[in-house]
């Protein structure tokens, strides 16, 4: 069984808290494109999808599922994403693809968060994959300067990377996140961060974590 295999039998596992007639968050990256295209099977028993990235939404409406705007949307009954690193508390590091606001959003306003990864991604202590941050480009340095006097980490301007808000990415390597919550909160009481990718604060609600030896469905 490959990773990709493992991808897609974790979205095949989501697919099943779908509740019919509701919109559907859908994240982005490799796992949830599995979930994209599973979920385009089921169309017509959906009332729609929320993108979290133009990524996601072109890869929605290749489907022809509906992209619905999120402020047009007053309730979101599920959102399904996956993660660069996770852990048994779940809590998570996304923002490899770059989407992590937008990701940040809808989690926020999904009644449900069923994160998909496969196995590679579960970690002990969050940190190994590097932490990104996303922040108004002229504040790149400022921040930059910041994380290195106070964080210990070392960030790196993801070069060439304008996020779908317009903004920048620092990645932040060498940590090792003790506490995701109370770093989560700080990183985003700095001026000049728009949000960073540790989703700790608001986790999944489901970590189904697909391995060789199966499905396991952490809550
Ligand atoms: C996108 O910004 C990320 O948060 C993704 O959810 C994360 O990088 C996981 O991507 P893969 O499913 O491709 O590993």
């Amino acid at each position: 069984m490959t990773l990709d295999d493992m991808k897609k039998a974790a979205a095949k596992a989501a697919l099943e808290h779908v509740t019919a007639g509701t919109i559907v968050g859908v994240g982005t990256g490799s796992t949830a494109n599995h979930f994209i295209d599973l979920l385009a099977g089921i169309k017509g028993r959906i009332d729609g999808a929320v993108a979290s990235s133009v990524a996601t939404a072109n890869r929605l409406k290749k489907h022809g599922i509906e992209v619905i705007d999120l402020n047009m949307v007053d309730a979101l009954s599920i959102y399904v994403d996956g993660a660069d690193e996770a852990t048994r508390y779940l809590h998570l590091i996304k923002g490899g693809g770059g989407a992590l606001t937008r990701e940040k959003i809808v989690a926020a306003m999904a009644k449900k968060f069923v994160c998909i990864v496969d196995e590679s991604k579960m970690v002990d202590v969050l940190g190994t994959f590097p932490l990104p941050i996303e922040v108004i480009p002229m504040a790149r340095s400022f921040i930059a300067r910041h994380l290195v006097k106070n964080l210990g980490g070392e960030p790196v301007y993801r070069e060439g990377a304008i996020t779908d808000n317009g903004n920048v990415i620092l990645d932040v390597y060498g940590l090792s996140i003790m506490e995701p919550v109370k770093l989560e909160t700080e990183l985003n009481q700095l001026t000049g961060v728009v949000t960073n990718g540790l989703f700790a604060r608001r986790g999944p609600d489901v970590l189904i974590v697909s391995g060789k030896d199966g499905i396991k469905t952490l809550t």
